[in-house]
């Protein structure tokens, strides 16, 4: 009898513990997704404002000079680690690590199975440098408008201009649907 308590008493002990588990992956995912839609959203007007006031060629000159410090920016105001990947990068400084590259062609995977590419994400909780850290990615799908810069037919001039600011550039070539990166972010855990 004192058996089937301490049994049950440690079932249940288990069952809180992954509760809770799950509970902490759940509302850390839901916060991922409103810090990364605020930074997606200021990227997006950035860049139409840019096309708008000058075309392709300036707003490439906007992304170059401006990407970078919106993730920054973004990144302080939240707390949280942000970034942009791809397995296919423009800017070598975004360049996958050994988990965001495994969920990236996990992303692929799932796509060729007919997954819809804006619905792919995923989180998890890992050792990171002996920390544990929250890890969420969210698949960027290729839109219309990002064909100008990374599709296969880009214009003489933009291209130029992609050349001369990122020489080793493999970003191009996309098609309409296609994944072309993943917002990532990562937050350590105490
Ligand atoms: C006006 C040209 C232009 C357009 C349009 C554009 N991009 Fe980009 N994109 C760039 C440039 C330039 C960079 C490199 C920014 C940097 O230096 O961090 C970049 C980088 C990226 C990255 C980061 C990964 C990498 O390769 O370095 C992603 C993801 C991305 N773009 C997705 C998109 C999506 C999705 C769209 C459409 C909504 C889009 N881009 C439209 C020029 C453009």
């Amino acid at each position: 009898m004192t058996k089937l308590i301490a049994g049950l008493l440690c079932a249940f002990v288990t069952l809180q513990g992954s509760l809770a588990f799950a509970n902490e992956q759940d509302m850390l995912t839901k916060e991922a997704r409103t810090v990364m839609k605020g930074f997606g959203m200021e990227l997006k007007s950035t860049l139409v404002a840019a096309m708008k006031s000058g075309g392709p060629v300036n707003a490439l000159g906007v992304c170059n000079t401006k990407a970078g410090p919106i993730t920054m920016k973004n990144a302080r105001d939240s707390g949280w680690n942000i970034r942009r990947t791809s397995l296919k990068l423009r800017n070598p400084s975004n360049k996958a690590d050994a988990w965001e590259l495994a969920v990236l062609n996990d992303f692929e995977a799932k796509k060729a199975a007919g997954a819809n590419p804006k619905k792919l994400e995923h989180s998890a909780i890992i050792e990171k440098d002996g920390k544990k850290t929250f890890r969420y990615m969210k698949a960027i799908p290729t839109g219309k408008a990002c064909l100008l810069c990374h599709g296969a037919g880009i214009k003489a001039p933009v291209k130029e201009k992609i050349a001369a600011h990122y020489p080793s550039d493999k970003a191009t070539g996309f098609q309409l649907g296609d994944i072309r990166g993943a917002f990532s972010l990562s937050k350590e855990l105490k």
